[in-house]
């Protein structure tokens, strides 16, 4: 009778960002899918679907921080010796490689502009399932800056775009981004989870997607 023996052996710092990215983009196809799912919902006004889709949706921001994260758990000088040069020339074809080049993250972008009003014109009904979600976006965002600071020091830029400083970078993506899914401004966050969802102080439309 054969035995199970599952490799214990530690993978190295390309496997773990490269697991981790699968998982990371599992989770923004999740992500597609339930929130096209709570537009249907929105225009059907189906607010009990469209409560869950949004419920849903959260939990796959999250999740999807929690992804980042975990694609980033090895060491400052594996990510300098064996990750980034990993996705420059001459191991890639092309060069400025960055997540903004993935299709399924364009689409997620594409259907955040689309439902920009009407997540300015949400019913009450969906208001707490909404606020977590714009929170769930933070804790999103405040991972992907978390990671990036690992490994990447003060001033210096991505691979994309060398001469700009990649944290400034995030920050001015993560204010882009939350004039899309949060269109009115501040708003007051879930109390299950705490921390208040959104500070957008302009909105920031330039942003490449
Ligand atoms: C841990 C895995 C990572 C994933 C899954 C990931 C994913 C992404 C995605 C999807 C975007 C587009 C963001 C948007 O449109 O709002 C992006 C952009 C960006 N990411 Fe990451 N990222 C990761 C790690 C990092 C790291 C380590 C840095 C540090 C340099 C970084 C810095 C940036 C910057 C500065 C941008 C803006 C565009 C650019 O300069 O390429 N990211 N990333």
């Amino acid at each position: 009778m054969s035995t199970f023996a599952p490799n214990m052996s530690t993978p190295s710092a390309i496997e773990l960002w490269k697991r981790f990215h699968w998982a990371f983009f599992v989770n923004t196809q999740g992500l597609l899918m339930a929130l096209s799912r709570f537009e249907r919902f929105v225009e059907t006004e189906d607010f009990e679907g469209a409560r869950r889709e949004m419920a849903a949706a959260a939990t796959l921001m999250r999740a999807s921080g929690a992804s980042m994260q975990l694609a980033g758990s090895f060491t400052r000088q594996e990510y300098k010796d064996q990750v980034r040069p990993s996705m420059m020339p001459p191991e890639l074809e092309v060069a400025g490689f960055s997540g903004l080049m993935s299709w399924d993250h364009a689409s997620l972008i594409e259907l955040w502009r689309r439902l920009s009003p009407i997540f300015a014109s949400l019913p009450d009904v969906l208001k707490h399932e909404y606020e977590d979600f714009v929170a769930a976006y933070g804790t999103l965002a405040d991972s992907h800056s978390a990671v990036c600071s690992r490994f990447v020091a003060k001033g210096e830029g991505s691979i994309r775009y060398e001469g700009d400083e990649a944290i400034e970078s995030l920050s001015r993506f993560r204010k882009g981004r939350e004039a899309m899914i949060a269109p009115q401004g501040r708003v007051s966050g879930c109390p299950a989870h705490g921390a208040p969802a959104t500070h957008r102080d302009e909105a920031d439309d330039d942003i490449e997607s």
